[in-house]
Order: structure tokens, then sequence, then C-alpha cells
């Protein structure tokens, strides 16, 4: 079974756009195994739109532009499989991608059989000129269809934009994780929107069926195709700790031959990626709103998280950020306290009985994971 887990991995978009070939593809396998990242979890190096000609052949298939991967898609996958990791590509339910290249629309069973042939584990399908009257729900089941005709077992990765209500359906097409939202740029604004606008749908994400809040921009400090800025280091650990929060899909988006240590260790951090990858995907409550939400996480074995952000522009807040225990239904009475761990400090808190405070600075977060003591 696939997706039983958030999928991690590495994809072209967010850096590359159009200008994607396969010596980036094979570089970026490589960086994946001597980076480290693989050993912490990525798998899938998948390759986005712009990879084919514009038109297809006299029998009807998809071809790869030849400029970009003169070896084909095969001898690419074969050497991506090579590295003990996965390949995946990029299709489109309608009948153009968005950039333009030939669509899936109508050539389903045709594409997918073709993707099977070339040794592909992953199949990203977008929303772009499909018919308007044909709907996601369709076409979503469609192409999942073919994929399980193919012979291969690919992973679905939906990309409808989070339009039609897509977290109501999407599971019930076979999809194993799905876009929800517009495209990420390299700005905080960016990911804080994005990662908020799902807070009431987070509980339809969970094992099989993922939702994605789109590729992760760490590390990527303004260059690349969604430049928009850039963030700070302190910006992309908040960025990614609510990707983690949240169990989205982690595929990375920077240029892994630039990645600087920082985020090259933030998307490594074992403390995150294993909240990321908890097996029960419980989704967070959320304690506080506003522009300092605070979230409390049920993980497995009995264990909890306490994530606090700041997304004001201030750091020096009165009386600093605070979640009081009786606010996530932990009396005095009950006996109990809880007893947490920074997670970037790895300082430990001490039994709390009736709140656990912090301080937080301007577009930071801090992340405490603990448990239930009896005091
Ligand atoms: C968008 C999609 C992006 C990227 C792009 C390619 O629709 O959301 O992630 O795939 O198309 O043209």
């Amino acid at each position: 079974m696939l997706a039983q887990r958030p999928p991690m991995g590495w994809n072209s978009w967010n850096t590359f756009g159009g200008a994607i070939n396969e010596q980036v593809v094979r570089d970026t396998a490589d960086a994946i195994v001597e980076k480290g990242l693989k050993d912490a979890g990525y798998e899938y190096v998948v390759i986005d739109d712009c990879w084919s000609l514009r038109e297809r052949n006299e029998e009807g298939r998809i071809v790869p532009n030849p400029e970009k991967f003169p070896s084909g898609m095969k001898a690419l996958a074969d050497y991506v499989h090579s590295k003990g990791l996965k390949f995946g590509m990029y299709s489109c339910a309608g009948t153009r991608t968005c950039a333009g290249f030939p669509g899936s629309f109508d050539y389903e069973f045709i594409d997918a059989k073709t993707f099977a042939e070339w040794g592909v584990d992953f199949l990203k399908y977008d929303f772009c000129f499909k018919p308007r009257l044909a709907n996601g729900p369709i076409l979503y089941n469609r192409m999942s269809m073919a994929l399980k005709a193919s012979g291969r077992e690919i992973l679905f990765s939906a990309c409808n934009w989070g339009s039609d209500e897509v977290e109501k359906w999407i599971r019930s097409t076979g999809a194993h994780m799905y876009r929800s939202t517009g495209d990420i740029n390299d700005s905080f604004q960016s990911f804080k929107n994005i990662a908020m606008s799902q807070v009431d749908k987070i509980a339809y994400s969970g094992p099989g069926c993922y939702n994605d809040i789109d590729m992760l921009i760490c590390g990527m400090h303004g260059s690349g195709n969604v430049a928009n800025g850039g963030c700070t280091d302190i910006e992309y650990r908040t960025h990614f700790a609510l990707w983690c929060l949240f169990q989205s899909p982690l595929m990375i988006g920077g240029d892994l031959s630039k990645m600087d240590d920082f985020n090259l260790d933030l998307l490594k951090n074992k403390e995150l990626i294993s909240i990321n990858q908890d097996p029960e995907a419980r989704p967070p409550m959320m304690v506080n709103g506003g522009d300092r939400p605070v979230f409390f996480k049920h993980l497995a074995n009995n264990e909890y998280v306490v994530a606090f952000f700041n997304f004001t522009d201030r750091s020096d807040t009165w009386g600093g950020d605070t979640v009081e225990f009786y606010d996530l239904g932990l009396t005095v009475a009950s006996g109990y306290g809880f007893r947490f761990r920074d997670i970037f400090t790895g300082e430990d808190t001490g039994v709390l009985t009736g709140r656990l405070s912090t301080k937080v600075d301007a577009h930071d977060c801090k992340i405490f994971r603990g448990t239930l003591v009896e005091k």
C-alpha cells in the first residue's frame, strides 16, 4: 500500500521550472544520497512540467524532449533506481499541461502504460486546460484506474489546487496525495497563507491520501522559478515546521547543489520529520488563532506536541506566549502534568502543572514534544 506516511522527495518545479533536464535529475539523485537526505527519508525524484515535446508522435505517445533528455526516460529512471530512489513524472488532466505541453485528457490509458514502461513510480497530475464540463472526480478517477491497470505500482499525486472542495472527494478516486492550494512562492507571506488556509481541512488528510500544501522552498533564498524575495533561515524553519505539523508530503523544491548547511540540516531534522511521519496522522487542534497561532497535536505512543508560531513582526510580546493546560482539557484535579522538550534546543521543561510559557520571536516558532506524567 502506498502513502501510508506522507511521501517525501524532491520536485523540479520550484527551482528549475522549464529548465529541467536529465543532468539536473541525475545530479539531484546523487545529492539526495550523498547529502544524507535519502537516509532522512526522501525517496521520490520528480520531474515536473516541461519535459516533453510540444506534440505527441504518430502513435499518440508523449515524447520526451531529446535536447533535455537525450538518454530517454527509461535510462533516467534506471539511474534513479540504481541510487535506491524512486522516479516521478508529471502530466495533466486537461488537453495541455499548465505550460502548454501535451496533457493526458483522453490519452490516460496510453500515457499510464508509457509511464509504466519507463519505470515511473510517481505521477503528479495537474488540472490546466481541462474541458469545462469534465469534472475533477471523473478525471482523477480515470487516471487513477489507468495507473492501476498499467502493471506498475505508481503513486498518484493529484494537483487541482484545492478547487471543487477536493478534500471531500479525492480520496475516493484512489489518489495518494492532493494539492490543496495555489502555488507557493519563496516568501514568508506565501507559506504562512498556504498553511493557515488548510487548518480546517487537515482532518481529511491521513494514511493513503495526504493533503499536499505544495513543494518546500527551504534554502531557496530568492532564487529559482518561484522567487519572490526569499526568506530568512528562521522563516524557512517556521515553514518546514508547519509542513511537518500538518503532515504534508515533504517535496524539496530547492537546488540541492546550492543548499546551505542550515537548510540541509533543517530538511533532515529528525524531530520534525518524525512528527511529519507520525503513523496516527491526527490533525492538530488550534488552541489559539490569529497571527500567534498555537497548535496541540496527539502523536502515536502517547506523545504530544505543542507548537507556537509568531506570524507578527514583533518579538516583544507582553507576557510571552502561553498555553493553559485547561485549554487542552487537562485540569489541576487530574493529578497529571506535562513534561516537554523544546525540539530545537533539547531543553527539558520539567513537569509543568498549569501552563507552558515561552517566548517566540517574530516569524519564528517553538515546538515542544512531551508526555503526560503523574505529579
Ligand atoms: C501548476 C502547479 C505547479 C506546477 C506547474 C507546472 O499548476 O500547481 O506545482 O506543476 O503547474 O506548470
